[in-house]
């Protein structure tokens, strides 16, 4: 197994190492770690867990030019190559089409403990500082503005309305970030994202003071 392990990692590293999006190998790593943290914590499979951290971004809209849930089925791919079971298979590739946010107004239909330890390991490093700085430089990567005060933000009600949104990234907070900490899962996750969150308030508090150049 941990052969395996190992030569996914080094495939994933490969694919992820040149990425300016915020998704970068770093990213998955760290996921990875939190995923693994959170398992110790909370339970469930901990090779469902890692398989699936290791592969949650393969194939993600956001850098595939733009298909909608295609990572299940390359996941899938990606581990028949290195005969896992079918059982194994079958329930990372479930992960992966389900972890992504989807937009405000659609719910989170992550069911196992396994779904809901990787979505909250994703979702923790979308937020505090680290997700702050994977915002802007998504929003870089895709030509978005930093800030525009008289675009609002929107609430999507489907997965293609918020996945084709192009706004500034100021909006992406109230659109996405600042949400996250309500539609985390584990006990273990709620206590790391408050702390995150506040981050995230104070950041945003102290970029209008500067923006309308109050002293
Ligand atoms: P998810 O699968 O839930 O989208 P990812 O690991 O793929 O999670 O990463 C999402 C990150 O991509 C966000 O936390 C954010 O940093 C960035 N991102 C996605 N959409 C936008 C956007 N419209 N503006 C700024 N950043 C974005
Ligand atoms: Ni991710």
């Amino acid at each position: 197994m941990q052969d395996k392990l190992q030569a996914i990692e080094q495939e994933i590293r490969k694919q992820f190492d040149e990425d300016t999006t915020g998704h970068d190998w770093y990213h998955i790593e760290r996921v990875r770690k939190m995923a693994l943290h959170l398992q110790s914590k909370e339970g469930g499979d901990p090779v469902i867990v890692e398989l699936a951290a290791l592969l949650h971004d393969i194939s993600d809209h956001k850098m595939n030019g733009g298909i909608l849930n295609a990572g299940g089925k390359v996941a899938e791919e990606l581990l028949k190559k290195y005969d896992f079971e079918q059982e194994i298979i079958q329930k990372v590739s479930s992960i992966i089409d389900k972890v992504s946010f989807k937009g405000l107004l659609v719910p989170d239909q992550m069911s196992t403990l396994e779904e809901k330890i990787v979505q909250d390991a994703d979702r923790l490093d979308a937020i505090g500082a680290i997700g702050i700085a994977r915002a802007f430089s998504f929003g870089g990567s895709k030509n978005r503005p930093m800030y525009q005060p008289d675009i609002s933000p929107e609430e999507h009600t489907s997965f293609e309305q918020y996945a084709n949104a192009k706004s500034h990234t100021i909006n992406h907070f109230y659109e996405k970030l600042l949400h996250l900490k309500d539609r985390l899962h584990t006990d273990t996750a709620k206590k790391i994202g408050e702390q995150r969150h506040l981050v995230m308030e104070d950041y945003l508090k102290q970029f209008y003071i500067e923006w309308e150049c109050k002293m």
